[in-house]
């Protein structure tokens, strides 16, 4: 089968590269660079031994879209290109909307022209918003979309329900939870586009001295210690998941119901734990100070991720 991967060049895309490549799949991998870095290829290959090239291609062009599918002629899409920060999607909305939806109808209109067998999307858990009952599982009634980017991955995800009614196409949607970490060849991991807007990568860097300090984004919330709830997960266990999507698509129908699975470790921890962490696993003292709560912020979320384990055989 022949993979494409978009968004090739992030974080778990090139993760999934990693994967996909060292089971022998054929992968042909695109990405437009707003975000990803090309270098990152480099360390797919070392870990490999197999040689990947990146097509430079904006999905939110239609037309190189279209010719991209013709010449290359995909079977199967992961399709992770898009943008993931949500302090950022609440001050430049449009931004995100335009990026991460146009982006989706291009591809999806290449799905339905070119006839592709499996498609694989990347959601977020930020589609559950902000619920009060946790841990959420998939039959969860999604609440309001806190963040542009919470929304756009709802409306991605809507899209996908409607559009596979109409074609014969089988779709899983993840929702990711908080990837981190990184390969343990560390020759690839996270690459932050600017200044970085996760805590991982925002904790190596002030760790690393790129960073004067870090602020924790409030501390008034309902929870243990005030500080907001995630669910952090290891990106390669996502990265994993993919591979295991594409085989449960295999089995799928046509114009079956897309699905949707939670990818998390199913533990809940607050920001000052995860500092805690940090600190007591490098011996690294953190320079931390406690700031405003961050717009677009859910209190708490974290997972039921027992669905992908039954449908996958996927273990975090
Ligand atoms: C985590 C917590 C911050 C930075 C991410 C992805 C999104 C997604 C879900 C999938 C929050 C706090 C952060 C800092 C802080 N899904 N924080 N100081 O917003 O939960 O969303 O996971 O892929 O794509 O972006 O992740 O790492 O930004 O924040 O206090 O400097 O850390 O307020 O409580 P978030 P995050």
């Amino acid at each position: 089968m022949r993979i494409l991967v978009t968004g090739g060049c992030g974080y778990i895309g090139s993760h999934t590269l990693v994967d996909l490549l060292q089971d022998d799949y054929e992968v042909l991998c695109l990405d437009n660079l707003s975000r990803g870095a090309e270098k990152i290829l480099s360390g797919v290959e070392q870990i490999t031994g197999k040689q990947i090239q990146n097509h430079n291609i904006d999905l939110c062009d239609a037309d190189a879209t279209r010719n991209f599918f013709q010449l290359h002629k995909p079977d199967a899409v992961i399709h992770f290109a898009a943008y993931k920060s949500v302090g950022v999607s609440v001050e430049q909305p449009l931004l995100y909307y335009h990026n991460n939806i146009a982006s989706m109808v291009n591809l999806l209109s290449c799905v339905q022209e070119f006839d592709i067998m499996h498609f694989v999307f990347s959601s977020s858990c930020s589609v559950y918003g902000n619920l009060k009952t946790q841990p959420v599982n998939e039959l969860t009634p999604l609440g309001a979309a806190i963040s542009p980017y919470g929304h756009s991955k709802q409306i991605g995800e809507d899209m996908i329900r409607h559009f596979s009614k109409i074609c014969s196409t089988r779709f899983v949607m993840l929702r990711y939870f908080n990837p981190v970490g990184a390969h343990p060849s560390v020759l690839i991991g996270e690459i932050p586009f600017g200044k970085p807007s996760n805590l991982v990568p925002a904790i190596t860097q002030s760790a690393a001295g790129i960073l004067p300090a870090i602020v924790v984004h409030g501390n008034d919330y309902p929870t243990a210690d005030g500080t907001c709830v995630r669910d952090y997960i290891h990106v390669c266990d996502i990265a994993r998941a993919h591979k295991l999507a594409l085989n449960l698509c295999s089995t799928m129908n046509a114009n079956e119901n897309p699905f949707i699975m939670n990818l998390g470790s199913g533990n809940g921890n607050t920001v000052l734990e995860v500092i805690d962490a940090f600190e007591k696993s490098t011996g690294v003292k953190l320079n931390y100070s406690i700031g405003p709560r961050r717009h677009g912020d859910v209190d708490v979320i974290y997972s039921n991720n027992q669905l992908a384990k039954e449908k996958l055989g996927w273990q975090p």
